[in-house]
């Protein structure tokens, strides 16, 4: 079972809607009672996870004060109050990874978060000791997922990465990208090596990584998650003052961040999009697009339509 001990997974499991209402009989407590029925998919070592996760890239790199640290802090609460896992960070976005270590172990919830992050060096020797360190900074003697930040001597790391999971350290190994100039080499490992999971940038503007490598990663029974998922915010900007559309009802569509969520995890892979989340309340937008329908092939064409004629 993993990490994850046997009420987070039955909470996971709660989380499925078609079974929610059995598992739920199962689960005593005040807090699980309030978390809600998400649309999940199973990620090794946890099993189910809603498929809206937190990124760490930006906001989380170098909070200095205590009124730097206080939105941060709430926005990690508020994720593991309403049931949220993944949380995605890398030994590259400055401070983050020992700032999210700090407010997991403030805050007591290692227990119910999947922990991702990368290894992103040139040697062998490099990657056992940026591994170390994540251990480190991160507060915890295991972690659920480390991957090959853009493929960087990505033989070697995942070579040293799956050392590291057969000692049971880490639950699951993939590599990432977040450039189309490296899709060919990205899908080239993919065929070559059993990965747990990839993670590659995909937005509702940004389509090219489901021509071949999502596709590919369903092949190989691979997870996915997505990075990138407003591409930067560049789709808030592109639809600013703009009202919802009518078909954002057909989905439970309550705002735009949880329009283009839902069209990236509604994408046959199923992936876990991972938006760049600082603030509490796009805790609550970002995850409630992980409750309710998504859109259909059909409805996927129209919001892409939608999208190219801005
Ligand atoms: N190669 C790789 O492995 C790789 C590369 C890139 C990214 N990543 C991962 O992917 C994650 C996501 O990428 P990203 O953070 O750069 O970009 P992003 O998720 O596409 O966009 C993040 C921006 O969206 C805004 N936002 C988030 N939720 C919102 C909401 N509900 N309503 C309105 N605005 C909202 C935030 O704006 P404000 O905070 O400015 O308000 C934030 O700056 C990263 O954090 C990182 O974990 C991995």
């Amino acid at each position: 079972m993993g990490h994850l001990d046997r009420r987070d997974f039955l909470a996971g499991i709660a989380a499925t809607p078609l079974v929610a209402a059995a598992a739920q009989s199962l689960l005593a407590g005040p807090a699980l009672a309030q978390v809600p029925s998400y649309n999940t998919r199973s990620l090794l070592p946890a099993g189910q996870v809603p498929l809206v996760g937190i990124g760490t890239a930006r906001n989380y790199q170098d909070p200095q004060t205590e009124e730097d640290y206080a939105p941060l802090r709430a926005t990690i609460a508020r994720f593991a109050e309403l049931g949220g896992k993944v949380i995605d960070t890398a030994p590259s976005y400055g401070r983050a990874e020992e700032v999210l270590g700090r407010l997991i172990a403030e805050l007591g919830v290692r227990d119910q978060l999947y922990l991702a992050t990368k290894i992103g060096v040139n040697t062998p020797e490099e990657g056992r000791a940026q591994l170390e360190q994540a251990f480190r900074r991160l507060q915890t003697d295991f972690i659920d997922l480390i991957a090959v930040h853009n493929l960087r001597d990505v033989d070697n790391q995942l070579a040293m990465l799956r050392e590291a999971q057969q000692g049971g350290r880490i639950g699951a190994v993939g590599i990432t990208t977040s450039f189309e100039g490296q899709y060919e080499d990205f899908e080239a490992v993919m065929r070559r090596e059993a990965l747990d999971c990839i993670q590659v940038d995909y937005a509702m503007d940004n389509r090219s990584a489901a021509e071949r490598i999502l596709p590919l990663a369903q092949e190989k029974g691979m997870a996915v998650m997505v990075n990138l998922p407003f591409g930067r915010g560049r789709l808030f900007s592109a639809t600013r003052d703009m009202p919802l559309p009518d078909w954002a009802v057909e989905i439970g569509a309550q705002t735009w961040a949880q329009v283009f969520l839902k069209y990236i995890i509604s994408h046959p892979s199923q992936p876990i999009a991972i938006p760049g989340t600082d603030k509490v309340e796009y805790v609550d937008d970002n995850l409630g697009a992980s409750i309710g329908p998504l859109p259909d092939a059909a409805l996927r064409l129209r919001m892409e339509r939608f999208i190219d004629e801005l």
